[in-house]
C-alpha cells in the first residue's frame, strides 16, 4: 500500500515545478558564468567547516529550490572563464540535459532489454570513435571513467598476451606493463589491482620535453625479461596529465609490434584531438593501438563520467570478462553486442551514450573539433603571453591546453618552490581564479588547463596580473618580517 509521502515524492506536477526552477537556476548560472560576471570561481571553505554547514543544513527545513541554490553557491564553477584548473569539461547544456533525462529514465543497461535505445545509441557512438581513429575492424563500449577504462584495457591486454590463463587459474607467472613515468597514476593503480606489484609497473623516464624516452624501451624491456617477467603491454600517454605532452605513438607502436606485446593509448584527456582537423596529427600512430580510451567528460563536453574503451580488433572487446550470469544471459560464449554487461566492468551502468549522442545530434562531430581546437589554441596563446613576460617562466612549450609555468621575479632558484606554492594557495583561497599545481621531475610549477572555450586573452592577462599582485604581497610581508 503506497503512502502519501511516496505519492508526493513521485508527483509529476512537483517534478515540473522543481524542474522548472532548476533549469531557470542553471540557465542563469550558465549565462552569468559564461560572461564571467560572478567575481569568484570558487569560495574556499575548510573541509570541516563545509561538513559542519551541511550537518546543520540537513536539520533545517529547506525547499528543493533552496537546496540546489545553496549547493551552486558553494560549488566550483567550471563554466566560469577563470576556471583554468583540473581537466573537467565545461559541460555542454545539451549533454547535461541528456544526463538529467537518463537519470530519471534509469535504464540499467546491463542487458539489451534494460536499455534498448541507449544500447543501440552506444553502438552508434562507438562507431563514431572507431571511424575517427581509423580502425577498420574496431569495436568497444562506454564505461565509467578513464581510470576504469584503463584497467579494463589492461585486463584485455592480459587476456590476449599473457601465457597463463589468469582469469581462470590465477597468477602463476610474473607480468609487467611498461609506461612513461609521467603517465596518469591510474595506470599504476590498474597494474597493482591486477596483482602485478611494484616491479610489475615499469616506469620509463621521459625526455626533456616530458615524452616517454623511446630510446630506453629496449633496455627496460630486456631487464624485465632478465628478471623473469613477461611484459604484456606498453602504454602511450596521449597526452600525459601533468604536462599535456603526447608520447611518440608511432615509435611506441613499432616497439610493441616488435615485441609482440599489447599497445594501449591512454587518450583520456587528448584522445579527443582525433576529431580536430588541426591537432589530430598529435595522435599519429593511434590506429595501430590494440586499445584506446577517450574521456567524454574532459575534452568532449559531456558531464561526468563517461569514457569510450576502443579496440582495434573486435574480438578483443569481448574477451576481457568471462562470467556466467544465468539470470542475465543464457549463452556465455555468444558475443551478443547488445548485452553490454558481458563486456563492461559495470553491471548496472548509466545511459552515458545519450550524452555523446545528444551532442552529435545537435551539433554533429564538428562540436568536438571546435572544442578541442579552441582549447588547444588557448594553451598556446597563454604560453605566448607568459613568454613575453619576464616575471614568469614556462616549464615547456605547451602541446595541448595544459600549460605549466612559475613566477620567478626577484627570486633565487631556491625560493621558487616556496613562493609558487604560496601563490597557488592564495589563489585558491581568494577564489577569483582556479588553477592547480604539479611537480615536474621534482620541480614545483603552477599548472593551468584551458577547459572553457570562453576563456580569452583578458582572462589570461588578468591571471598573470593577479599572480604578480599576490607575489608582491608575499614579498612585502617578508620584508616586514625582516625589518
Ligand atoms: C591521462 C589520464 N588518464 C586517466 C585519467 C583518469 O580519468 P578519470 O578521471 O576519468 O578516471 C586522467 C585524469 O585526469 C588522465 O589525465
Amino acid at each position: 500500500m503506497s503512502t502519501e509521502l511516496l505519492h508526493k515524492a513521485y508527483s509529476g506536477a512537483l517534478f515540473k515545478e522543481e524542474g522548472d526552477d532548476l533549469i531557470a537556476l542553471l540557465a542563469n548560472h550558465l549565462k552569468t558564468t559564461k560572461e564571467g560576471t560572478p567575481s569568484k570561481v570558487t569560495r574556499w571553505v575548510s573541509p570541516t567547516n563545509e561538513y559542519n554547514f551541511w550537518q546543520e543544513y540537513v536539520k533545517e527545513n529547506h525547499s528543493t529550490k533552496e537546496f540546489f541554490t545553496t549547493v551552486l553557491e558553494r560549488s566550483i564553477h567550471t563554466h566560469h572563464p577563470k576556471y583554468i584548473g583540473h581537466q573537467i569539461a565545461s559541460t555542454v547544456p545539451v549533454a547535461a540535459l541528456a544526463t538529467l533525462f537518463s537519470a530519471q529514465l534509469n535504464n540499467g543497461m546491463t542487458v539489451y532489454e534494460m536499455g534498448q535505445a541507449s544500447t543501440a545509441i552506444e553502438k552508434v557512438v562507438i562507431d563514431m570513435f572507431v571511424h575517427a581513429i581509423g580502425y577498420t575492424e574496431g569495436d568497444g563500449f562506454l564505461t565509467s571513467g578513464g581510470t576504469l577504462a584503463n584497467l579494463t584495457a589492461m585486463l584485455a591486454a592480459r587476456k590476449a598476451i599473457a601465457n597463463d590463463d589468469i582469469w581462470n587459474d590465477g597468477h602463476a607467472s610474473k607480468l609487467a606493463i611498461m609506461v612513461s613515468e609521467e603517465a596518469h597514476y591510474c595506470v599504476d593503480r590498474a597494474a597493482r589491482i591486477m596483482g602485478l606489484g611494484n616491479d610489475g609497473i615499469i616506469k620509463i623516464p621521459v625526455d626533456d620535453q616530458y615524452a616517454i624516452r623511446t630510446d630506453l624501451l629496449e633496455t627496460y624491456y630486456a631487464k624485465a625479461v632478465a628478471d623473469g617477467r613477461q611484459v604484456i603491454a606498453i602504454v602511450g600517454s596521449a597526452p600525459s596529465t601533468s604536462t599535456g605532452v603526447y608520447d611518440d605513438l608511432e615509435a611506441v607502436s613499432a616497439f610493441a609490434k616488435a615485441k609482440k606485446i599489447w599497445f594501449h593509448v591512454d587518450g583520456a584527456h587528448g584522445g579527443a584531438a582525433i576529431f580536430s582537423s588541426k591537432y589530430k596529427h598529435l595522435l599519429k600512430g593511434i590506429d595501430q593501438a590494440n586499445s584506446v580510451i577517450i574521456d567524454g567528460h574532459k575534452m568532449m563536453g559531456t558531464s561526468s563520467i563517461t569514457t569510450a574503451v576502443l579496440f582495434k580488433n573486435k574480438v578483443d572487446s569481448y574477451a576481457t570478462f568471462e562470467q556466467k550470469a544465468q539470470y542475465l544471459w543464457d549463452k556465455n560464449d555468444d558475443p551478443e553486442w547488445y548485452n553490454i554487461g558481458k563486456r563492461t566492468f559495470e553491471c548496472t551502468k548509466s545511459m552515458m551514450s545519450l550524452r555523446f549522442f545528444a551532442i552529435m545530434n545537435a551539433y554533429g562531430t564538428q562540436f568536438f573539433d571546435d572544442n578541442v581546437t579552441v582549447l588547444y589554441d588557448a594553451g598556446r596563446e597563454f604560453a605566448t603571453y607568459i613568454k613575453q613576460h619576464p616575471d614568469f617562466e614556462l616549464a615547456l612549450d605547451p602541446i595541448s591546453n595544459i600549460v605549466c609555468f612559475r613566477y620567478i621575479r626577484n627570486l633565487s632558484p631556491d625560493q621558487y618552490e616556496e613562493v609558487n606554492r604560496k601563490i597557488r594557495q592564495e589563489l585558491l583561497e581568494d577564489g577569483e581564479f582556479y588553477i592547480v599545481s604539479t611537480l615536474l621531475k621534482g620541480v614545483f610549477y603552477l599548472r593551468t588547463t584551458f577547459m572553457n572555450p570562453f576563456t580569452n586573452k583578458e582572462h589570461m592577462e588578468a591571471l598573470l596580473e593577479k599572480i604578480k599582485a599576490i607575489a608582491s604581497n608575499i614579498e612585502l610581508k617578508k620584508e616586514q618580517i625582516n625589518l
